[in-house]
């Protein structure tokens, strides 16, 4: 491996690097803090500054000179960008006003740079709202009120435990774990046993660290010499998740000791820590898989460590296992050596310094294929039967690698990295160093049965976790309230990369589609700042170290103060836009769905630095973008001359939504005439913003229908499927409150804009790939609310397709509109399920498993969610995904409903509480209410359950999401009656 010289990288003061190529070790300056963690529990999801874990040398020099922090952070992403573009680097003016006070014209740099800055804020803001919010403590989001328990903690033997608070002492670090485990695919435990050196840093007789439901049975500290092995005592506060070493004698500063530890326990049955998971093999016998999943706090579950991420430290695994398994971890193995009779014991090579959250290992019987790049040697890795759908993600993966290495100018720093499709996996993928877990459906690609629309989430999802090799993984944040740092810099170097190496799958549609669905949860009072928990502008300032590139910049944009605005204020701004000849007046305030009267004065207080961008009807391309920094409530923008129309927030590259007032009707004339003016992005912004602009009343819904009765001439992806989505939302509230009639007025409405499109859509797999997936979205609507003859022919191929028992092949995009329409029928339903149990194609199962969900039969309906719940039939990944699915469709939504509160407990044991699976569960199951008998009913539950429940976030959105359908209804329903 090629190491980096010391001194190449420095990081924004909140992440922590991985000290691997440091002669010492890292330097953590929790000395000078004496008060290291706050003490009012509620407190624990965000560490203050003084707790930072600082970077190498710290001791030496001090950060707190901004500029060390620009170029520190820069380099990681920043640099390498600036380094292709040098252009950008000299004399770049960002923003140049003209004296009246709008800008000159448009410089290629200005937009790239305003581009740069919007993409990566929205990114990162993005990514925070789509985030779980309660999944990064412990706790989830309820405080908690143990005061009690805190001043005087008692271990499980009834002693006093030596410490009072959630996040671990100071006076202690790990340097490195010896960790040999035995798990027994059997009896479905496990055994194990650590060894970890720590250093002390101050002089203390305890040694604190995280456990949680392992069964310890000896501990031992020995000295640096390593002669004198002695027990010690250990205590153990499972509150906490914690257990103490306590030492014989004083630990003194500067030594090094070794505590051991024995214990066992067994392999979960959640998809947390070292779990289980059985599968069946090629021929249908049962099989037992074992796997890891530890991000967040779930490393403790499978051996004793210091589990949060600024405690980095090597790691040196053995794993004892039956002869015909095969294990794996982060490394690559080192040894494999005899144990006892078929027992053998792999030994992995000594990790870098990292995080215990991305420790892994996985105990199984799986099949690989490998390629060799730059040192690297790159391996996918899926159950036998799931081998020949691995070439695809080999390839993808080769590439980004490659891509990310000239990227970032830093070598991927492991020799191997292992891709693992696990049979059953919560997330969509887990970024562990060297060994990235996937669900099957998010790494497997079958070209038989996977769609316009697999192929491209596959992609994604390996240029995400790849990104992480980097960023989150080389380096960390410190805590977990900076978990934008991993998340939003690994989600905006995925659309980064597979733009620049995928440009055929358009991701920037999803980009855009993302965006709008941010804005769905931003626009809720329940929102919060994107770092909800930092208070003083110091720290913000540190969080955005990782934007300064810009500010190497000589140009007029403050990007620091700019990027404030749009982390410490929660939502995002309502531009409303007035032009009179040549001169524009744009005023900003807050975007908020329901206005609380208490909030009001807050409400008005917001303020945002807005990069406006717009183009005119006097030049309309991109290289005409011109741009304009709203950095007041008002202001007025003189253009150079007159024009027909003005387009703002150009490409939807903003975080904010344009009122035109009286110029939407010039712009919904221009998209009569000569739609081809804007940019497909642009037909979708305006789109998205009239609709929810009548949503808030701030616009007639007949205007927002106006504009779309252009559609029929529309032809691009993003336009439509904008206009689709807005529509079916209005369409599945009024089914919900029984407006049947309507209901089926607005279908009428829709197929006269889309029947057309609908009728030339073809029922194969040709074309460029925005129009397949156009295709698939179109097809499964129209099938859906069987419109346009869609049935009929999706039928006509189910039923080949049953007559060839399944053997001829569909094509893959219009497959699920093929199997919705087959399992309208009871015994096309159950055709469905027998082929869903025998598919080796993931890719297939998921539009079996959709279809099998939108039947009208309560009976099948309820059944599926029992049997997924259970995982035997039906995994129990797929089960948000069905409640999803169930929730949309009229004999569905209360079902839903009621199995959520039937089984809360159980799925809160399997999911954890305040999981991003649960909050995707609350979420969908109650997001077609829009009454208010709906409302209490949900607010009541809530409440009837415990503290941590009624106070999730996602219960809040979902409480404040009822109330916005019922003023939708309010506001809406009569100009709808006239409308339509
Ligand atoms: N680190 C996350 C996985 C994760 C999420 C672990 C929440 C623990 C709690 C991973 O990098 C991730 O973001 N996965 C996404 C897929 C990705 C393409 C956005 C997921 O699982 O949905
Ligand atoms: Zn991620």
């Amino acid at each position: 491996m090629q190491p980096f010289p010391s001194d190449q990288i420095q990081l924004p003061r909140n992440m922590i690097e991985n000290s691997m190529f440091e002669e010492e070790p890292d330097v953590v300056d929790l000395a000078k803090e004496p008060c290291l963690h706050p003490l009012e529990p509620d407190e624990v999801e965000y560490e203050p500054r003084s707790s930072r874990l600082l970077v190498r040398g710290l001791g030496e020099h001090e950060m707190d000179d901004d500029e060390e922090d620009y170029e520190s952070s820069a380099k990681l992403l920043g640099m390498s960008f600036m380094n292709r573009s040098s252009s950008l680097r000299n004399n770049m003016s960002v923003y140049r006003q003209s004296s009246n006070g709008s800008c000159s014209l448009p410089s290629t740099r200005t937009m790239v740079v305003c581009t740069v800055i919007l993409v990566i804020a929205v990114a990162l803001i993005m990514v925070i709202y789509l985030l779980p919010k309660c999944t990064f403590t412990k706790e989830g989001c309820h405080k908690r009120n143990h005061t009690i328990e805190l001043i005087y903690p008692l271990a499980t033997n009834g002693k006093l435990f030596p410490w009072a608070k959630i996040r671990l002492p100071s006076d202690v670090v790990p340097l490195h774990y010896d960790l040999v485990l035995q798990p027994n695919l059997t009896t479905l435990k496990f055994s194990g046993s650590v060894k970890i050196v720590v250093n002390i840093i101050h002089v203390t007789w305890k040694i604190v660290l995280h456990s949680s439901g392992l069964n310890i049975t000896k501990a031992t500290i020995t000295s640096a010499g390593g002669h004198q092995e002695k027990l010690a005592e250990f205590l153990e506060y499972p509150l906490h998740d914690q257990i103490a070493v306590m030492a014989p004698e004083a630990l003194l500063v500067g030594q090094n000791y070794t505590v051991n530890l024995a214990y066992s326990s067994k392999l979960s049955d959640t998809y947390y820590g070292f779990y289980k998971i059985s599968y069946k093999d090629e021929n249908l016998k049962q099989r037992w898989f074992a796997a890891t999943q530890f991000e967040p706090v779930a490393a403790r579950s499978a051996f004793p460590c210091f589990d949060e991420p600024a405690f980095k430290a090597t790691f040196l695994i053995k794993i004892k296992r039956d002869e015909k398994l095969s294990t794996m971890s982060n490394m690559p193995k080192k040894a494999t050596t005899p144990v006892t009779n078929g027992i053998v014991q792999d030994e992995f090579f000594v990790s870098l310094k990292m995080s215990t959250y991305l420790v892994a290992f996985v105990v199984a019987d799986l099949k690989n294929i490998s390629r060799e790049t730059n040192e690297s040697l790159v391996s996918v890795y899926a159950i036998p039967q799931h081998l020949n759908q691995v070439e695809y993600a080999l390839n993808t993966s080769v590439k980004l690698l490659e891509f990310y290495q000239n990227y970032f100018l830093i070598n991927y720093p492991l020799e191997k990295l292992d891709l693992v499709a696990i049979p059953d996996l919560q997330s969509g993928a887990m970024e562990n160093w060297g060994l990235i877990t996937f669900r099957e459906s998010a790494l497997l690609f079958d070209s038989h049965t996977s769609s316009a629309r697999d192929k491209k989430s596959v992609t994604a999802v390996i240029a995400h976790e790849l990104a992480h090799q980097w960023f989150g993984n080389l380096v960390t944040m410190e805590w977990w309230n900076d978990l934008w740092l991993n998340e939003g810099f690994a989600t905006f170097m995925e659309y980064f990369a597979m733009e620049e190496i995928f440009p055929e799958l358009h991701s920037d549609e999803d980009f855009l589609n993302l965006i709008f669905k941010a804005m769905m949860k931003d626009s809720l009072n329940s929102s919060h700042p994107v770092s909800s928990a930092v208070q003083s502008s110091e720290q913000i300032e540190e969080m955005f170290d990782a934007l300064s590139y810009i500010k190497i910049t000589n140009g007029t944009l403050d990007v620091k103060k700019l990027m404030k605005t749009w982390i410490v204020q929660k939502g995002f701004p309502l531009v409303t836009v007035v032009r009179k000849g040549k001169i524009i007046s744009v005023k900003q305030e807050k975007y908020l769905y329901l206005v609380e009267p208490e909030n009001w004065t807050s409400d008005a207080s917001y303020l945002w630095h807005i990069p406006l961008t717009y183009i005119t009807s006097s030049c309309n391309f991109t290289h005409c973008t011109n741009a304009y920094l709203l950095d007041q409530k008002s202001a007025i923008i003189e253009l150079p001359e007159e024009v027909e129309w003005i387009k703002f927030n150009v490409d939807m590259n903003g975080y904010y939504i344009v009122h035109y007032g009286e110029d939407w009707k010039t712009l919904i004339d221009l998209l009569k005439k000569k739609h081809t003016a804007l940019s497909p992005k642009d037909r979708a912004n305006l789109i998205n913003n009239i609709f929810n602009l009548a949503g808030l009343g701030k616009e007639s819904l007949e205007k927002a229908f106006e504009l779309i009765d252009y559609l029929n001439k529309e032809s691009s992806t993003a336009p439509l499927t904008q206009a689709l989505f807005q529509l079916s939302l209005i369409y599945n509230l009024l089914e919900k409150k029984g407006e049947q009639q309507l209901a089926s007025r607005l279908m009428h409405r829709i197929e006269r804009l889309l029947g057309d499109k609908i009728d030339q859509q073809s029922w194969t797999d040709d074309g460029a790939l925005s129009q397949r997936e156009l295709r698939s979205m179109l097809l499964a609507f129209a099938c859906t609310h069987d419109i346009r003859n869609c049935r009929t022919t999706a039928t006509e191929m189910f039923e080949k397709w049953v007559n060839s028992n399944g053997t001829i092949s569909l094509p893959s995009d219009v497959m699920k509109a093929v199997f919705t329409a087959g399992a309208k029928s009871s015994d096309g339903w159950d055709f469905l399920l027998k082929m869903y149990s025998s598919s080796v194609s993931e890719a297939e199962k998921s539009k079996m498993i959709e279809a099998l969900a939108s039947t009208d039969d309560v009976r099948k309906l309820i059944w599926l969610m029992q049997n997924s719940l259970e995982g035997e039939v039906i995994r129990t990944q797929e089960l948000s995904h069905i409640i999803a699915t169930v929730s949309q469709s009229l004999p569905g939504y209360l079902l839903a409903w009621d199995f959520v509160k039937e089984n809360w407990e159980k799925l809160t044991q399997k999911f954890h509480l305040g999981s991003y699976t649960i909050q995707n569960i609350i979420s969908w199951s109650t997001s077609q209410f829009a009454t208010k008998a709906h409302l209490m009913e949900v607010k009541s539950f809530f409440e009837s359950k415990s503290e941590q429940s009624s106070q999730l976030h996602s219960v809040k959105e979902a409480i404040e999401t009822i109330q916005f359908n019922i003023q939708w209804m309010e506001r809406n329903l009569a100009m709808l009656q006239e409308l339509l």
